[in-house]
């Protein structure tokens, strides 16, 4: 094929190619979150077995307060604020001066933030992931204490290695006095979290299904989800929740936007998602290391997850 003729991929069929040639397939978990996968993940949030989402919601809703007393912040920000649902709390108790920024890769989010929060702040939404996001907040914001938010353990996705860097990054896009509001899902009992992500309804199952149907859509694959099942498995040594596609039968697949065919042996997987759960006594080491003071950590006593104020020094 001459060079003229290869079309030019979005990154995420470049993602595609590479995650399914390696010896271990692998796909990023933000292509999860298309917009079926988006209502999916809301509908999770509503499982009795996902008890993270409300956790975190009633963290928020007993400490607003608490949070908000913490500085004088003129700016609250949200990475990956999703509905924004949890954040109405927040804005509340920061009063009708606030301006919020929900950073978020999905137009239809934004809009539900716009929508829903309009009348308590002026939401002025930035379309971007989250490294993106947070350089258009050090251009966009006041001389003023800034909050930040990073709520529902999305934390947990990053690889560990890759956590204290991100903080890093986070610690110095802001600036001393700023404060930075980051939930953590803890460990818990080994059954309770593996019901959480693979709950009887088979709604988790959906929403990584899911994955394969975004990729026979926008990249013309012909992926047969009916010979996929979900798998949800707990890594005791990187204390995490793994989420896995598994090849039932032996199979090739056709990726039209790759020109390029993928193999699957039987009982093969994707693996498209890691959610790291954390030790209470961990939290601190994280804090410090990214150059933060914690200012205030709060559990949750029916589903432990942890809500952590820490201010950058
Ligand atoms: C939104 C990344 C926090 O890891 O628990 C829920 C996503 N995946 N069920 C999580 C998710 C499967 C969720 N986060």
């Amino acid at each position: 094929m001459g060079i003229a003729s290869v079309p030019v991929l979005s990154a995420f069929a470049r993602d595609v190619a590479e995650g399914l040639s390696a010896s271990v397939k692998k796909l990023s978990p933000q292509y999860l979150y298309d917009d079926l996968g988006s209502a999916l993940f809301e509908a999770i949030t509503l499982l009795p077995e996902y008890g993270l989402t409300r956790a975190d919601e009633r963290l928020i809703a007993r400490h607003a307060r608490a949070i908000i007393d913490a500085g004088d912040f003129e700016t609250i920000c949200e990475l990956g604020s999703g509905s924004g649902r949890k954040t109405r709390h927040i804005l509340e108790a920061a009063g009708r001066d606030a301006v919020y920024h929900p950073i978020d890769v999905s137009d239809a989010a934004l809009a539900t933030c716009k929508r829903e929060l309009g009348t308590l702040a002026r939401v002025e939404a930035v379309h971007a992931d989250w490294v993106d996001g947070l350089r258009t907040i050090r251009r966009k914001r006041s001389e003023a204490p800034l909050l930040l938010l990073f709520l529902g353990s999305s934390i947990g996705n990053l690889d560990r290695a890759e956590i204290i860097p991100f903080l890093t990054t986070v610690r110095t896009t802001l600036r001393p006095g700023d404060c930075f509001l980051i939930g953590f899902d803890l460990v818990k009992d080994v059954d309770r979290m593996l019901e959480a992500y693979d709950d009887a309804t088979g709604v988790t199952a959906a929403f990584n299904l899911n994955l394969l149907g975004r990729m026979n859509r926008e990249l013309q694959a012909d992926f047969d989800l009916r010979s996929f099942t979900h798998e949800a498995r707990w890594n005791a040594d990187a204390r995490r929740i793994e989420m896995h596609l598994v090849s039932s039968r032996a199979q090739r697949v056709w990726v039209g936007a790759l020109e390029s065919e993928f193999l699957f042996e039987a009982g093969e997987t994707i693996w498209t998602e890691s959610s790291h759960k954390f030790l209470r006594d961990e939290l601190a080491g994280l804090a410090r290391g990214a150059g933060f003071k914690e200012l205030n950590i709060w559990i949750d006593s029916e589903w432990p997850f942890a809500e952590a104020l820490w201010r950058a020094e």
